[in-house]
């Protein structure tokens, strides 16, 4: 292997929506690679709350000074995908032991499908371990709230979709 080629991560998810947690693993992701490339996975959830070019949007908006961080949208075999990008790892968050087993089993297959990228696992800031997209949805939507957990941009365009109850 070529020793000085630059090391470009591939950090995939739905990313519906952003929420500090990912930020975190791609501010780590950036320090440890070359480059890292936020993959937001178009065709995921059958009814996304925010549609991929939103997501996309967000992202962009959170990590414009940042010079190692991409942000691109992606369908399809994600290793497909990282093996188009000449990626070497594909990044994941570990937040705590139960997302270890469906994290296992997709490092695996995706090991299996393409031997040559590797799966990176990174644990975010203890502040995070609880924090999921879906929690932060529900939470917003009934009330609660949410700041400190997802970028002020992400928080502004969730009010703009969510009619608030609670
Ligand atoms: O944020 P998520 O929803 O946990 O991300 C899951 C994601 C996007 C990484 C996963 O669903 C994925 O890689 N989808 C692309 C299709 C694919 O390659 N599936 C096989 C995975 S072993």
């Amino acid at each position: 292997m070529d020793e000085k080629r630059s090391k470009l991560a591939v950090y995939p998810g739905s990313f519906d929506p952003l929420t500090n947690g990912h930020v975190d693993i791609i501010e780590r992701g950036a320090r440890l690679f070359d480059r890292i490339v936020v993959a937001i996975l178009v065709n995921g959830e059958k009814n996304p709350l925010f549609g991929s070019g939103e997501r996309k949007e967000i992202a962009v908006d959170v990590f414009g000074g940042f010079s190692n961080v991409e942000v691109e949208t992606f369908d399809g075999l994600l290793v497909d995908y990282a093996a188009r990008k000449e990626a070497d790892v594909i990044v994941r968050g570990l937040r705590a032991i139960s997302d270890f087993e469906y994290e296992m089993q997709m490092a695996l297959m995706n090991r299996r499908l393409n031997r040559m990228i590797e799966t990176v696992f990174m644990m975010p800031d203890e502040r995070y371990t609880y924090l999921s997209s879906r929690l932060v949805k529900e939470v917003y939507a009934l009330g609660g709230t949410i700041t400190g957990l997802v970028p002020e941009i992400v928080e502004a365009r969730l009010a703009s979709k969510i009619q608030r109850g609670g």
